[in-house]
């Protein structure tokens, strides 16, 4: 959960490189670090904080050089401090590295090189790296066999770079379950943790696999089998994204700027290669079982697909959280199991595949990063075309994952008989009106809920509450208000309520209850019967519903009203709203919106 790149280029590269860990910042941004090639040495300067405060204080694109690499940190092994920060040197200080990934056996390695005499300055594990290449090269002084006998002797997961004074024009880097892609510049060539780090020179991209390393120079590059030494030869993927994309766009937080992006975001949605729907359709079908797997959010928009699955397609597909995966998902050749990964990389869900997958079953993935190891790994993939999502918090491309696993659920309706064609065309053509929807929820609601979200930012626990479909979506709101302004929020079934939960309601707890519009009579009138619940044991209800009268007006102290909508597409309309009222108290309460605290935006350890 480290972002890493590198430059090797044919003029001073101090401030592109500074650069490409500002973009890299959402995978970790506890500390950070260059180390560039002066004409003397390898310098390194680096620091805790965010890349902006180091900046300012260790001044990282000052050096003069034009090959450096980069490092920003979410801390595993050791803590946040200035030893323990990217770029780490060898003894002699002839070479220097940073990893994102884990090695498992680092200490037995660092033991072994302590009986060597080797000093170590810090407790993370990526120091063996670059000791062992320091360890290996005097015998043939050949920098690209030491790193390879090195990088041979590592157990666990990494990305690795490394640059040396041996051979002062080159980056040679490596990878092994942690991404690592290189761009292919005019005049320079660039590494990178993902495409952000270089989409601003170049949108030509090589995606590194796992047990490959490359050796890269301003002008060329080669790549090589890491256990056999043969050449690989690879395709050059063109980036789609544009840098524009990535940036804040006038919005003061990404997270508001992505959560405008959700019109735009569900339009992409619903113009996902047909074919792609069809087959994955396909393979539902074709399997006795089907699971849906994702972490965090990602779980959320399976189990919100669970429940499409059951009522729309009429076909069980049970939703499990990737890191249980193998303690739950029973597999075989004859199952199918659907990742839902918004970066594409997230060790659980990666993990949970291979594991489905050594098991003979299939494997789907809906994915928003192009080249990730998820997209990569998985036989049959979509990529959802949400744009970059670059706050650490998901918002947009949860809406559209549950978009195109709708949509898939509609095509299955029709195979599987439960749907005839006029029903998936209708039910089309109300998803079609989501976008103008949640525009006006945007422009006529978005005032009201930061009144309301001042209002109560002072409140530090939340129940959310939704029956249906709207028992994951409370559930994917309370982590939005628990991520971003830190505050406890629990989502639960409204019905579970009366089993336990209850105990906790006076008058200072406060509860979000997820409406059902009442042309869903049963869901609103069971949802009602839950805030009754409530009201009777002086507990503090904010409704968010669909304006429709008998009931709500006297049992909620506070309501946001939202435009009528169908059934289908009325819950992503209450998702929106608590996108906003988590956003809003995050900001009433001064958090770090867009990197919240001990959060990284792509999960790769497990
Ligand atoms: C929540 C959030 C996380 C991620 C989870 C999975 O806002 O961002 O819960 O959803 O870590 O990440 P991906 O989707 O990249 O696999």
């Amino acid at each position: 959960m480290c972002g890493i790149s590198g430059i090797a280029g044919s003029k001073n590269i101090g401030v592109p490189l500074l650069e490409s860990i500002k973009h890299l910042e959402y995978r970790g941004y506890d500390s950070c670090g260059v180390a560039i090639m002066t004409p003397y040495h390898i310098e390194v300067r680096k620091n805790i904080g965010y890349v902006d405060e180091v900046n300012e204080r260790e001044k990282l694109s000052e050096p003069q050089g034009e090959i450096g690499i980069a490092h920003t940190r979410w801390a595993t092994h050791g803590g946040v401090t200035k030893e323990n920060t990217h770029p780490h040197l060898s003894c002699n200080k002839d070479f220097a590295v940073v990893h994102n990934g884990i090695i498992s056996n680092y200490m037995e390695i660092k033991k072994w090189l302590i009986g060597e005499g080797h000093k170590f300055h810090s407790e993370t594990d990526t120091e063996v790296i670059v000791h062992l290449i320091e360890k290996y090269f005097p015998a043939s002084k050949d920098v690209e066999n030491a790193f390879v006998m090195a990088i041979k002797q590592l157990e666990g997961t990494y990305a690795i770079a490394m640059i040396t004074t041996n051979e002062k024009d080159k980056i040679f880097c490596a990878k092994r379950e942690s991404p690592l892609v290189i761009g292919l510049g005019d005049g320079a060539n660039y590494i990178g943790s993902d495409f952000n780090a270089f989409i601003d020179y170049t949108k030509n991209a090589v995606v590194l696999d796992d047990d490959e390393y490359a050796v890269i120079l301003r002008d060329r590059y080669f790549i090589k089998n890491t256990f056999s030494g043969d050449i690989v030869r690879k395709k050059i993927t063109q980036i789609n994204w544009d840098s524009d994309m990535a940036k804040k766009g006038g919005y003061p937080h990404y997270m508001l700027k992505e959560i405008y992006e959700q019109p735009q975001c569900v339009i992409n949605a619903m113009q996902v290669d047909k074919g792609l729907i069809r087959k994955l359709s396909e393979m539902i079908m074709e399997s006795n079982r089907v699971y849906l797997i994702g972490a965090g959010t990602t779980y959320y928009v399976s189990l919100f697909s669970e429940y499409n699955f059951s009522s729309i397609a009429g076909i069980f597909t049970p939703a499990i959280s990737s890191d249980e995966f193998k303690n739950l998902g029973e597999v075989d050749k004859d199952s199918l199991v659907i990742a839902i990964s918004q970066s594409g990389e997230t060790y659980d869900t990666l993990n949970a595949l291979k594991f489905a997958k050594s098991r003979g079953a299939k494997t789907s993935a809906i994915v928003n990063v192009m080249g990730s190891s998820i997209a990569r790994f998985a036989d049959h993939t979509i990529m959802q075309g949400s744009g970059p999502e670059i706050c650490v918090i998901s918002t947009k491309a949860a809406l559209s994952q549950m978009i195109i696993l709708l949509m898939v659920a509609l095509e299955v309706g029709v195979i599987n008989k439960k749907l005839t064609i006029k029903n998936k065309n209708e039910i089309e053509r109300n998803i079609s009106m989501l976008p103008e929807l949640i525009q006006k929820i945007l422009n006529e609601k978005s005032g009201f809920i930061h009144t309301i979200a001042y209002k109560f930012s002072h409140i530090n626990n939340w129940l959310y509450l939704g029956r249906g479909k709207y028992y994951p979506i409370a559930l994917e709101s309370s982590l939005k208000m628990k991520e971003v302004a830190y505050i406890h929020a629990e989502g639960m079934p409204a019905g579970f309520l009366k089993h336990g939960t209850i105990a906790l309601i006076d008058e200072k707890l406060y509860s979000i209850i997820f409406m059902p519009p009442k042309s869903n009579e049963e869901l609103y009138n069971l949802s009602l019967g839950s805030a009754e619940e409530i009201k009777a044991r002086k507990g503090f209800i904010i409704g968010f519903h669909f304006g429709e009268k008998g009931g709500v007006e006297r049992l909620f102290n506070e309501e946001i009203i939202l435009p009528k909508a169908q059934e289908v597409i009325a819950p992503f309309l209450e998702l929106v709203v608590a996108q906003l009222f988590a956003y809003f108290t995050a900001v009433a309460l001064k958090r770090n919106i867009d990197k919240p605290r001990s959060l990284a935006k792509s999960v790769t350890v497990a």
